[in-house]
């Protein structure tokens, strides 16, 4: 998923959004280099206030499931916290991975940063353009062609058509997926997908960037060109917020770990000791998992 979002942007709980006070969004423009009398001083780029997110569980799909349910006195549904209650603030250049156990809520919370979604309580503000890879499709339309979704895409991330042209062959070379431009990408290998999706979203210049579990899906040269290009927009001082398996990469990739257990977070520090904390929860699960153990 992906979308950009200009100048400040504030996702509330509160359906009146005047109540928020979010009123300096004009006094930053997006992409702008540090304003003046910030030198040094850290920057917010991510704000998330006490954030939460409840889904609703349905157990029954039909009528006569719901039927069943209810004579045998079942609930229907059920709802479930994926987030409780998390307070984050993330600084312009920082670079954080983001860790936890599959369904401890790093994708819920990186569609929160997004945009995509909306909290139940709580706020997200953003300030500058931000760039997501979030969960395969990443943006990406099935019927288009390559060449088309390069288009469509750049300009959803905020990109000019004379932007896009200019950088239409960078971002073609770097995906590598030239010969098959003027296909559809559904017919395209999830590799090859998500090596244009990664591509267009590298060439936005985005302020922020989300990355979720894409790395995993390339080659290994290809991820490396994909870690490589990471460090270079690290180096140009963008947030990015990472989501991978791999904990000596992020180990050496990001500058803080945050470490996520159902839906809150647990630890926020040094990226070293987030993975050593998740590992935890990796081998109790393991341990809660294994058959023949009550
Ligand atoms: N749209 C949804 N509807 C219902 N439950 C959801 C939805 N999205 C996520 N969840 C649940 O919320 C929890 C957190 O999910 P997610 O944020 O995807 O975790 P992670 O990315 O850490 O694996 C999971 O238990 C998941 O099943
Ligand atoms: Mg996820």
């Amino acid at each position: 998923m992906s979308g950009d979002m200009s100048g400040d942007v504030t996702t509330d709980a509160s359906t009146d959004a005047s109540t928020d006070a979010s009123t300096d969004a004009s006094t930053d423009a997006p992409g702008s280099a540090a304003a003046p009398g910030d030198a040094g001083a850290p920057v917010p780029s991510i704000v998330v206030d006490g954030v939460s997110k409840r889904f609703t569980l349905r157990h029954a799909r039909s009528i006569r499931e719901m039927t069943i349910r209810a004579l045998r006195r079942q609930r229907l549904s059920e709802t479930f916290d994926a987030l409780d209650g998390v307070s984050l603030t993330l600084h312009r250049g920082e670079t954080v991975a983001l860790m936890g156990l599959n369904g401890s809520g790093k994708s819920t919370l990186l569609k929160l940063m997004s945009g995509v979604m909306s909290p139940d309580a709580g706020s997200v503000r953003v300030r500058g353009r931000i760039a997501g890879l979030i969960d395969v499709g990443a943006g990406l339309h099935p019927d288009l062609t390559g060449r088309e979704n390069v288009y469509l895409n750049a300009a959803i991330l905020g990109m000019s058509e004379a932007e896009t042209r200019r950088k239409f062959d960078a971002i073609v070379e770097f995906s590598g997926v030239e010969r098959f431009l003027d296909n559809e990408v559904r017919f395209y290998s999830s590799g090859m997908f998500m090596r244009l999706a990664f591509s267009i979203a590298a060439h936005t210049e985005p302020d922020i960037f989300l990355i979720d579990e894409v790395l995993a899906v390339g080659d290994p040269p290809f991820r490396e060109k994909c870690l490589e290009r990471i460090r270079e927009l690290r180096g140009e001082g963008r947030t990015m917020v990472i989501v991978a398996h791999d904990i000596p990469m992020l180990t050496r990739l990001c500058d803080r770990g945050v470490t996520l257990r159902q839906g809150r977070i647990v630890f926020d520090g040094d990226p070293a000791e987030a993975g050593r904390l998740w590992l935890e929860d990796r081998r109790a699960r393991q341990t809660a998992d294994r058959p023949g153990k009550s």
